[in-house]
């Protein structure tokens, strides 16, 4: 491993998936473990690095914006390093080099555990650069060498991308699977200000990548083949997880009911399971066709998450795929009580027209019948374990009618979401529907169409939370809420700089990792990944009357606030109490501690 020189301090942010979130933390760790610190602020690094997505056209525009105020900065700072990681960097490739030749270093999404030794080159490179540019103030090309531009001419980029092509054609069989390492060496206290009390909740990977292709997206390009990782490194990584401390677990995937182990394929290399290419399920609709036999299906993978790790009180998984979703699965989280009843499983459209379009491979009466096998197995309010779905919709796909739309509008009323993710259709270069449709809805309507929908969502959710008042649930303290942050003095900024920065509060230092509003968990937020800590303006008042409030979770992924002494919230923090709701709001709800 290449050691870090010269300044160490990184600034890493990320925009994006839960996906992407676990892969900083994953990077993080590791540069972390090569010396280098974290800081919560863009000009107090000399490493800046972005981990993007491009999903939607919106999210990459984020990135361009902040790269462009870098290009001014480096002007003065030669020595600064700027790194392109993720989707971004995998789907525009050297072009974006072209366009943006402030940027040291590209990473895609399958090559992170490159990342040290391309970060530790670049910081090589570029202070070998700077001291070029400075001796060349005494030459007349001195102004040629300073300027960032010209000075790209000389300098030798770090680039590691995977290329779809080659990652989609190659075995796994064939070399070691580099990136499970990066997933295996995964550092267990995210926080270095208090490595003692890590976070309560973690993200935990089980299949990357996606073989789904639907039109629209990208994701089979920018992550390549679905991949799935050995049921022991998923269980190993869990307990890891729980001895440190975490009592809930997200387990993530594009679709991670596809998620399936084979271990008479099983492939060792150096002694170590390789993860295993998936498979089409053929006919798995109501139970996984391979059950029983010598394969871990994701039905086993649950039950066995859940029994062998008990002190994980709270497992979830995202993202569900709402075909090859079988009972088995559902008979798993009905019987096994720690197994959160929340699924968020996208429709993307309520007309079987543009589904076909989208080649989503179901249809609107298919997707509404999985819907109520949940609710059969899975919906029990009397026993405080109502289920909770949500959805994800894109509205203004090419040739989307009126009609079309308001058939979406009909099966966001019958589905009953508690939340639904809605956007509006961005052509992505490269995917079949950028190819072969014209994006022909325009921005207006879809604009139209995007706020119809989130207004009838909004309806929605609201009379969901007003069903929950009065009933109690055991709910998960996340954090201190915006509302209380903000009156401690914490601006927006830090805020959103709480990715996986201590905050102290009390005494104690509080990972704000999900600090929140039910707003800010939307895709499409990002969060910077880091160590620094914060210390709010406003010290915490303590005294007898006092109170604070803290954001909690319930099963069900619903939002919960509960006023509490302040004295007592930093110790709540990280733990699961009973709370009765005693009002509710579209977004989230009230209670008090009972
Ligand atoms: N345009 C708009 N939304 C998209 N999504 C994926 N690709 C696109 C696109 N090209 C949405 C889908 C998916 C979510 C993660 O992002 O709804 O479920
Ligand atoms: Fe994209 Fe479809 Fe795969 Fe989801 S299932 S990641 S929308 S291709």
């Amino acid at each position: 491993m290449p050691a870090a020189t010269g300044d160490k301090t990184v600034y890493l942010e990320t925009f994006g998936c839960q996906m992407n979130e676990l892969d900083s933390e994953l990077v993080a760790g590791s540069l972390r473990a090569l010396g280098y610190r974290f800081v919560a602020e863009p000009n107090d690094a000399k490493v800046v690095l972005y981990n993007t997505c491009s999903v939607r056209e919106h999210a990459e525009q984020k990135v361009w914006s902040r790269l462009g105020e870098l290009a001014i900065r480096k002007k003065d700072e030669p020595d600064l390093v700027v790194g392109v990681l993720g989707c971004m960097a995998e789907r525009d490739g050297t072009a974006l080099l072209k366009r943006m030749p402030q940027v040291d270093l590209l990473c895609g999404p399958g090559e992170l555990d490159k990342l040290p030794s391309l970060v530790a080159s670049a910081i090589t490179t570029r202070a070998g650069l700077a001291q070029m540019a400075r001796e060349a103030l005494t030459t007349t090309r001195a102004e040629d060498l300073i300027n960032p531009d010209k000075v790209r001419l000389v300098s030798a980029n770090q680039v590691a991308l995977q290329g779809s092509a080659s990652r989609r054609s190659s075995t796994l069989a064939a070399a070691e699977d580099s990136l499970e390492l990066l997933d295996l060496s995964r550092a267990i206290s995210p926080l270095d200000a208090d490595p003692d009390k890590p976070r309560a909740s973690a993200y935990v990977r089980i299949t990357r990548g996606c073989n789904k292709f639907c039109t629209y997206c990208v994701v089979p390009f920018t992550r390549g083949a679905e991949i799935h990782r050995p049921p022991e490194h998923i269980i190993d990584e869990c307990k890891k997880l729980a001895d440190a401390g975490v009592i809930e677990i997200t387990l993530l995937g594009q679709t991670v009911n596809h998620y399936r182990f084979e271990h008479g394929a099983a492939v060792m290399v150096n002694g170590l399971t390789q993860p295993q290419k998936g498979r089409s399920f053929t006919g798995g609709h109501r139970r996984d066709p391979l059950a029983g036999s010598n394969v871990t299906t994701f039905a086993d993978l649950l039950r066995r998450i859940h029994d062998e790790v008990p002190a994980i009180q709270r497992l979830r998984f995202v993202t569900s795929y709402p075909r090859d979703f079988g009972d088995d699965v559902l008979e798993v989280i009905r019987d096994h009580h720690r197994l959160c009843r929340y699924i968020h499983v996208p429709a993307q459209s309520g007309s079987d027209r543009m589904l076909k379009m989208m080649n989503r491979g179901y249809t609107v009466a298919e997707y509404l019948e999985f819907l109520d096998r949940c609710r059969t197995f899975l919906d029990e309010p009397a026993k405080g374990r109502p289920l909770m779905l949500s959805g994800d919709f894109i509205v203004g796909f090419p040739t989307e009618t009126e009609e079309d739309f308001q058939a979406t509008r009909d099966l966001l009323t019958k589905a009953r979401y508690k939340n639904a993710f809605i956007f509006k259709y961005s052509p992505r270069p490269g995917t079949i529907a950028f190819d072969k449709l014209q994006d022909d809805v325009t921005d207006e309507v879809k604009r139209r169409r995007n706020n119809e929908l989130l207004a009838l969502q909004n309806t929605i959710s609201d009379e969901i939370s007003r069903e929950q008042i009065g009933r109690t649930f055991e709910v998960m303290v996340e954090g201190f809420s915006r509302r209380t942050l903000r009156k401690m003095g914490l601006s927006g900024g830090q805020m959103r700089q709480a990715g996986t920065i201590a905050i102290t509060i009390g005494g104690r230092n509080i990972d704000p990792s999900t600090l929140g509003d039910a707003a800010e968990a939307e895709s499409g937020s990002s969060c910077s990944t880091g160590t620094s800590t914060i210390t709010p303006t406003e010290a915490l008042d303590e005294s007898d009357n006092a109170t604070v409030q803290l954001s909690c979770r319930t099963d069900g992924d619903q939002i919960v606030m509960i006023d509490v002494p302040a004295r007592r919230a930093a110790s709540l923090v990280g733990t699961i109490i009973p709370a009765r709701i005693t009002a509710a709001h579209a977004l989230s709800l009230q209670a008090e501690m009972v």
